[in-house]
């Protein structure tokens, strides 16, 4: 079993280079296939959920070349088959399949998505917007068979501002016939690279970003070269890995705006945060004070952070409270912090953290993606060797960790 063990209490200093975001490439990938022609898209992270990906388009029969961060993908020769229940259930992001194939071909079938279990995660809104396009949705078990004569625009008032839903509809719709209105669109910067994406390859989208987004259809897609925007979730954990054990800790490659829900509640905790245009430099925060932090959708404090903040408030004087609003099961990470020390309890949907707490390292468990980043963090911090298994989970939107961690003096590792 793969397993990451750390040595606590070791100071971070040098730079971490932040990827591209999992969250954009995921639905990049797919989008592609809406082309008839080559696409280019740089930036890249080498993370698990991309290969799963890789391994739908070769099984689909698209003609992909990676190297280093970027992917080549030509999909003229794709057939338009059922996707195995193995595969699609690896990740979430497969479901942007279901809406690529939909967009090209006006059918497809597939099974329900993956994804990390972090409570329910139902698609309806999703099948919504495919349904109000004209498609037919027909449900059997765990698989999904859509398919419509002609897909034609219409609008969707989203009942939340869904991300997956929000880019599932500018993929089916945007070669659709006519307009296409997204009411209580998502505004994650995630939802812009997909639309920019698009435009490219010569979509006519307006408006992605705010909540009301415009598609005209157009009844074809090129060839095109684009860029994966940084991943704000992993520069936001590494940015916590800063203001624990930091000593002018610099995360470069980072869009500042994209994470201001974040650097705003460091600077409450105590934070001395030196912001550039693309890089962060930030350092141990000293005597770090409690506060009070709601997830909420973008531009709000963003559910993938709230785990790995954590750790941080674990850290802080008084009692600091965090309330999930998106997800119903993203509290998984707390027994395991409490195990190393941490005294957090959790009432409904808010944790209650009081701190400051030594941590200790022991044999702990990533349930989950962000969890796993949150026992990183902790480990980072704690006194003696922590060990975490289930890493396949960290791996899934990390790239590098431990290579990251290493270059600027975390001891960390990573064995078979
Ligand atoms: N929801 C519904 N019906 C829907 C869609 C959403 O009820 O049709 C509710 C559910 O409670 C769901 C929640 O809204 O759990 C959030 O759903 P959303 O569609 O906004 O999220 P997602 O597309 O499933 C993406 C990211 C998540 C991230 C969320 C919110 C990908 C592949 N995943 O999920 O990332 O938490 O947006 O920002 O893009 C992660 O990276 O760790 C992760 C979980």
């Amino acid at each position: 079993m793969t397993k990451l063990i750390i040595e606590g209490e070791h100071e971070l200093s040098g730079t971490i280079k932040i990827s591209g975001a999992k969250n954009s490439a995921v639905a990049l990938i797919p989008a592609s296939l809406l082309s008839d022609e080559e696409v280019i898209i740089d930036n890249i992270p080498n993370i698990s959920d991309i290969d799963a990906l890789d391994e739908i388009l070769i099984y689909l029969g698209a003609t992909v070349s990676r190297s280093k961060d970027s992917i080549k993908i030509n999909s003229k020769t794709i057939t338009n088959k059922e996707i195995p229940e193995e595969i699609s259930t690896k990740l979430r992001a497969s479901y942007y399949f279901m809406s690529a194939l939909l967009g090209k071909y006006k059918k497809v079938e597939m099974y329900f998505p993956g994804g990390c279990k972090i409570g329910a995660r139902p698609i309806d809104q999703t099948l919504k917007a495919f349904k109000t396009l004209g498609a037919t949705v027909i449900e059997e078990n765990n698989k999904y068979k859509i398919y419509a004569d002609k897909l034609v625009g219409g609008t969707i008032y989203l009942d939340m501002p869904s991300v997956g839903a929000t880019i599932n509809t500018l993929l089916a719709s945007c070669k659709a016939i006519g307009t296409t209105i997204i009411r209580n669109a998502a505004k994650e910067p995630e939802i812009v690279n997909v639309a920019t994406f698009l435009n490219q390859m010569g979509a006519n989208i307006i408006g992605a970003g705010t909540s009301e987004i415009v598609i005209k259809g157009v009844k074809k897609l090129g060839s095109c070269y684009t860029e994966v925007i940084p991943d704000r979730i992993e520069a936001g954990t590494y940015i916590m890995a800063g203001a624990l054990l930091g000593n002018n800790l610099k995360i470069e490659n980072i869009i500042p705006d994209h994470i201001k829900s974040l650097t705003s509640k460091l600077k409450e905790i105590g934070a001395n945060i030196k912001i550039n245009n693309n890089n962060i430099i930030i350092s141990k925060i000293e005597n770090p004070k409690k506060i009070s932090v709601q997830t909420l959708r973008y531009p709000g404090f963003p559910t993938d952070l709230q785990q790995p903040l954590t750790t941080l408030l674990t850290q802080c004087n008084g009692i600091s409270k965090i309330t999930e609003t998106i997800y119903e099961n993203r509290f998984q990470n707390v027994e395991y912090l409490n195990q190393m020390g941490a005294n957090i309890i959790i009432k409904d949907k808010t944790i209650e953290i009081t701190g400051p707490t030594q941590l200790y390292g022991t044999k702990v468990k990533a349930t989950d993606l962000r969890a796993g980043a949150c026992l990183v963090l902790a480990g980072l911090i704690a006194k003696n060797i922590t060990e975490i298994t289930d890493v396949d989970y960290i791996l899934r939107g990390y790239e590098d960790i431990v290579g990251k961690l290493q270059s600027v003096g975390a001891k960390i590792s990573i064995t078979e």
